[in-house]
């Protein structure tokens, strides 16, 4: 089969990026990347660039450059189908809200939705991708699905998992550290992966593309988070422990990094990690291993989650604590909103959750994030269910400008690590607030000597 039309269903975080690429990359493929949620296509297809929904360093201007040539942003999703050859499902898979495996397993009701669609619509042999991070043996299902719901065409469902991290995303899928593709190990099978193969070796050198079978690739993603997240819970169980005896977790970071075995990344620690992935990815797996019956193995991995809930909440604790035990009317300004920087994503943000403990002590939240608004603020507090949509407004605000933001507050907190704050007139943001200055810093990223003479109390993590 000759590859000329790629569909993409779905135009997230994951969706929009990668299929920018690979249209700059594949200048002799047409890509059509569709949504459901009209505003997200129309934000797309802004025509300032600038204004695409989604902010990612570099995206914008791969957008610019491919947009209405060999890309194409639109909710005519049954068309796209029909006239792709290849369909890459890229669709949300949040945690269940409801019925069995609720608050664990992953919700595929908008995956089998695409199944049973791309089943409907199509009127030639496809070849299905899975993009979404999806337990492992899904691809049974949605064979099922195309199989007993299509008319009568031959499908090729591949796993072909992301491992891009928002805020690199660009650079990540131009310079990814491995490709993986698992696919049927028949020959129809490997024609498929072949197929997709050939597109990524456009820009990706072969020996980085790694093939599999669909199962080892399903379960590869949600082994690949759950391994990233254990890192950065590891790193974080030893905060308290520093904060007890005096050692310094970026030193005890920087030693034990060096160590070539273990290596220097994701050895942050941090407030607490959030994001999309993590925290929903590793539930599923747990769900997953308890299904059948590995209560171990459930268990273990769970205590990733288990610590990162206490970190995200002794931070909040701190704040109460160190405060004189109550910040009831007492103004605490959050620097950061996002789950991390250089993304306008706050999915699983620890700002939210540290926002909610503060609230319920009765404080008065002032939040300055360069890419996060007051709307966003409030849909994240709103979406935990806590307490009334207007309870939420009358607590936390937003400002365009963090000397604003910071102003007679008795404390600030730094909850994402945007490069910006590191290089704030810190003398002046001491000048304006309470006293004493209270700076609780969730990332580490401020100079504590340095703090500490301009006369604010410091608090960081893990020292
Ligand atoms: P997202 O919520 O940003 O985007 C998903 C999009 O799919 C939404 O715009 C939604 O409207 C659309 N959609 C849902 N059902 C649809 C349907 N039936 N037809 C058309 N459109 C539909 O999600 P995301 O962050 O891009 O994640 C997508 C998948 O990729 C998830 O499985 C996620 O776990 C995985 N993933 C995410 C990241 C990340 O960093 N965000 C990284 C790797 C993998
Ligand atoms: C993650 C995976 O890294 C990526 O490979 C996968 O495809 C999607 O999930 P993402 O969630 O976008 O990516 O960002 P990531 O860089 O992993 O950061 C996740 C969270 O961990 C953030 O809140 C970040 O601030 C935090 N973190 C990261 C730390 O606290 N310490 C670290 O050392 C690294």
């Amino acid at each position: 089969m000759e590859i000329t039309k790629i569909c993409c269903i779905g135009a997230g975080y994951v969706g929009g990026p990668t299929m920018a690429v690979i249209a700059q990359k594949c200048p002799h493929l047409t890509i059509t990347v569709v949504d459901l949620n009209q505003e997200r296509i129309d934000a797309w297809n802004d025509e300032n660039t600038d204004n695409i929904p989604i902010f990612e360093p570099g995206l914008s201007a791969v957008v610019a450059e491919t947009r209405g040539k060999n890309l194409f942003f639109s909710n005519a999703v049954e068309k796209a189908i029909e006239e792709a050859q290849i369909i890459f499902i890229s669709v949300n898979t949040p945690t269940k809200t409801y019925g069995k495996g609720k608050g664990m397993a992953a919700d595929l009701k908008y995956i089998e939705l695409c199944a049973r669609q791309i089943a409907k619509v199509a009127k030639d042999n496809k070849i299905v991708v899975e993009k979404s991070t999806l337990p492992v043996r899904t691809a049974e299902a949605i064979k099922s699905i195309l199989d007993n719901t299509g008319n009568g065409v031959q499908f090729q469902i591949l796993s072909n998992p992301e491992f891009l991290a928002e805020g690199t995303a660009i650079s990540d899928l131009l310079h990814p550290d491995r490709i993986l593709i698992g696919g049927d190990q028949t020959a129809e099978g490997q024609k498929a992966i072949q197929a997709l193969t050939d597109i990524y070796a456009n820009w990706v050198p072969r020996d980085k593309i790694l093939t599999t079978n669909v199962w080892s690739s399903e379960l590869s993603k949600l082994t690949a988070n759950a391994f990233l997240a254990q890192r950065i819970s590891s790193i974080n169980a030893l905060t308290e422990l520093c904060e007890k005896t005096g050692a310094d977790i970026n030193e005890v970071a920087r030693a034990i990094g060096m160590d070539s075995r273990i290596g220097p990344k994701f050895l942050k620690a941090s407030v607490g990690f959030g994001g999309s992935c993590f925290k929903k990815d590793i539930l599923n797996l747990v769900y997953i291993a308890k299904s059948y019956g590995l209560n171990e193995t459930a268990a273990y991995w769970e205590q990733v989650i288990i610590m990162n809930d206490h970190q995200k909440k002794r931070f909040a604790d701190k704040i109460v604590k160190t405060l004189y035990n109550t910040v009831a009317g007492k103004k605490i300004s959050f620097l950061g909103w996002a789950f991390k920087k250089n993304t306008n994503d706050t999915r699983e943000s620890a700002a939210i959750y540290i926002a909610d403990d503060l609230i319920n002590e009765q404080a008065a939240v002032c939040v300055y994030d360069p890419k996060v608004n007051q709307k966003k603020i409030l849909s994240d507090l709103d979406y935990l269910e806590t307490r009334s949509s207007q309870e939420n407004a009358a607590n936390v605000q937003s400002f365009d400008n963090p000397f604003e933001a910071c102003q007679g507050a008795h404390a600030v907190a730094v909850l994402t690590e945007w490069e910006e704050f590191a290089h704030y007139d810190w003398k002046k943001i001491y000048d304006a607030m309470q006293k004493p200055a209270f700076v609780f810093d969730g990332r580490n990223i401020l100079n504590k000597k340095e703090m500490q003479k301009i006369g604010f109390v410091y608090h960081g993590i893990g020292s």
